[in-house]
């Protein structure tokens, strides 16, 4: 695949840490694969440990792959031009504690190649696009993590990148802190800007990103728009007087994925209306159906069963 269009594309990923000392190999990545287009919200969406870093490093040109290669912007991820028009907010960052946040961003600006007063204006300009500019002149060392977490989101739009990755963006930000670095992703997007999210938050890429892709244990489940890949499918109970083995029998043959319990049936469908077949079926052996109650799967618990239902390898 080399589609100009797209942003970024990864293929065949892999990454084997070594163990130290005789310890276990860690496989943080095997054979991922995807594309981003430019313009969109992407996010990677995966538990702790799951490889999201070690993916966005790899992009960024600070670990190499152990197989597979990367494009950026069209531009091989290995040589320096796929970085030229990048930005990037790291998880854990730690910026210098004896700076004020408009002194660290004017430095960083400086180091990203702009000049004194070029720097100046576009520190001015992020500082009160993350809502920091009331903070310029404070330390940093005074910084809440919510406030560290803007001033990096600052930092990694410094250049004016056309690509930005964000590594756990909102991680120890309070809720209304959420709600408005979402609000300022939207708007990047408005620019044009592509984004690139690691998240292990389901909430978090619900809300803002147009693409997901899950990973876990370094594999890449699935990838699509939220809704359709964590679409939570129609589920019901159907309470009967009584549930005797002859019909559970026939209904575990036509429904293998039915969960039998004491007079009562738990089962989803693709469908809403496909419940009708297990009602004639019901119904055709005699049974009397009580009640039949749709059951209600957040999004989340679909989430946790996708990874769930991700077996393991070695
Ligand atoms: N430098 C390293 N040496 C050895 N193992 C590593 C190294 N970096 C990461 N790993 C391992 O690789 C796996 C993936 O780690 P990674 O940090 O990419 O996960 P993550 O999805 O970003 O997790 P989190 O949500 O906690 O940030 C983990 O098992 C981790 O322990
Ligand atoms: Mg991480």
């Amino acid at each position: 695949m080399n589609n100009t269009a797209s942003a970024i594309q990864v293929t065949g990923l892999s990454k084997t840490f070594r163990g130290v000392f005789g310890g276990r190999e860690v496989r943080a990545l095997d054979d991922v694969s995807l594309e981003v287009n430019t313009g969109e919200i992407f996010g990677l969406l995966g538990p702790n440990g799951a490889g999201k870093t070690t993916l966005v490093k790899i992009l960024l040109g600070a670990l190499h792959p152990s197989a597979g290669s990367g494009r950026i912007s069209g531009h091989d991820m290995a040589k320096a031009p796929a970085r030229a028009k990048v930005g990037f907010l790291p998880e854990n960052h730690r910026f210098p504690q004896y700076h004020t946040g408009g002194q660290m961003l004017v430095c960083y600006g400086g180091m990203a190649g702009l000049s004194q007063i070029e720097a100046k204006r576009r520190s001015d300009h992020l500082l009160a696009l993350v809502g920091m500019a009331q903070w310029r002149h404070t330390k940093i060392k005074k910084y809440s993590k919510g406030m560290m977490q803007r001033l990096g989101l600052a930092q990694a739009l410094l250049n004016d990148p056309e690509i930005v990755f964000l590594d756990e963006p909102t991680d120890g930000v309070d809720p209304i802190g959420r709600h408005e670095i979402r609000a300022i992703l939207l708007n990047l997007k408005k620019q044009g800007k592509t984004i690139f999210l690691n998240s292990h938050l389901l909430a978090e890429v619900e809300s803002v990103c147009d693409r997901v892709a899950i990973l876990d244990r370094g594999r890449l489940i699935k990838t699509g728009p939220v809704s359709g890949l964590i679409g939570t499918k129609p589920a019901y109970r159907i309470e009967l007087t009584a549930l005797t083995d002859d019909i559970a029998d026939k209904v575990k043959a036509k429904y293998p994925h039915a969960q039998i319990e004491q007079n009562a049936i738990a089962i989803s469908f693709h469908e809403a209306r496909d419940v009708n077949g297990l009602i004639d079926l019901l119904r055709g052996r005699n049974a009397e159906l009580l009640s039949v109650t749709p059951i209600k799967v957040s999004l989340e618990e679909s989430f946790m069963q996708l990874i769930r239902g991700n077996v393991p390898h070695d």
